[in-house]
């Protein structure tokens, strides 16, 4: 065990050591790290940005991806894209809240009509400014990722209302929005970092957690949680973001050629994402997964006190939150 951790930091060392955009040979390689397994359709979104930038560059600009948190918790890759160890990510938007309080927004329960608005809101001009929001931090938002709508999975029963969640520990990412959010539809939220998930539930440090199907599906989360609860409470989106110190070392022609490889690397993720989906579902019920689809009636019903309750902490969100609410094209 502790030789494998010392590997684990050696190898880390090594990689952390090089710089979040190493020179090899006329060849620039930015390291890009991100916690979801290669499995995962944002795993593949990642590694085709890598090949458009490649392709663009004529070989001179290749992306090096590390998945499964192999260079850290999202929370940790954040810090190191602001010293410039790792040049990019792929985080949730609830990673960011401590860089940009305006992008904890996105974690309010039922905060937009439908898809539709989604994409009115993200692709709009709401969508830039959140994107460049926390460059002041040395983090640039390049595109957003579609992570779908996260709902409730438990070890014990279904979430078929609020009330099912009293006395349940209930795993949240590190976000005080989450920790609002879950507390306001009455579980116990409990952070805990997204690779250390799988054993907190099976260990019990926590009866519960919720995320996108093929978060579920692809976390293997499903084995444990046996009962899955569609309600859509959030549809927190995924950012790619670049440290500023690698952005600023790329020339503005290149600058132009990652910001489009991000691009149409989300056009092509948002393709692999509905798939992703319905595999997800099909796969963990035939795994024994009772999936239900509760009325959201009654989660609807505590949104007006999260909502409260997040404004008296963060009055700012107020005017934001009536921006995103008239948005409709
Ligand atoms: C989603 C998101 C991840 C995040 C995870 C979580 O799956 O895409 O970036 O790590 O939620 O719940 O922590």
């Amino acid at each position: 065990m502790l030789m494998t951790r010392r590997i684990v930091f050696v190898f880390l060392a090594l990689v952390l050591a090089l710089g979040g955009c190493q020179l090899d040979t006329g060849v620039k390689i930015i390291k890009m790290g991100h916690a979801q397994v290669v499995s995962h359709p944002v795993h593949q979104a990642m590694v085709f940005l890598g090949k458009r930038l490649e392709e663009k560059s004529g070989g001179k600009i290749k992306v090096k991806v590390y998945p499964n948190q192999q260079l850290g918790t999202e929370r940790e890759l954040l810090e190191l894209l602001q010293i410039g160890s790792v040049g990019m990510t792929k985080v949730s938007a609830a990673s960011l809240e401590a860089f940009s309080p305006e992008i904890s927004v996105l974690g309010l329960p039922y905060l937009f009509r439908d898809d539709a608005h989604i994409t009115q809101v993200l692709e709009g001009e709401i969508g830039k400014e959140l994107l460049l929001s926390t460059e002041k931090y040395w983090l640039r938002g390049l595109c957003f990722y579609d992570a779908g709508k996260r709902s409730f999975y438990s070890k014990t029963k279904p979430i078929a209302t609020p009330a099912d969640l009293a006395g349940l520990k209930v795993r949240v990412q590190e976000s005080k929005m989450a920790i609002n959010m879950v507390r306001g539809m009455g579980g116990s939220p409990t952070p805990v970092s997204y690779g250390e998930l799988y054993t907190a539930l099976q260990q019990g440090i926590v009866d519960a957690a919720e995320n996108n199907p093929p978060s579920f599906y692809n976390s293997r989360h499903y084995e444990v949680c046996k009962y899955y609860s569609i309600d859509e409470h959030t549809a927190i989106p995924d950012v790619v973001l670049v440290s500023t110190k690698v952005w600023s070392e790329l020339s503005p022609e290149e600058q132009v050629w990652l910001q489009e490889a991000a691009d149409e690397s989300a056009v092509y993720q948002t393709k692999l994402w509905k798939e992703a989906v319905e595999e997800a579902l099909r796969e963990v019920q035939k795994a024994g997964v009772e999936i239900s689809y509760p009325s959201k009636e009654p989660f609807l019903d505590k949104v007006a006190a999260v909502y409260a309750q997040v404004f008296q902490e963060q009055k700012q969100l107020e005017a934001l939150v009536q921006r995103i609410q008239q948005t409709n094209k």
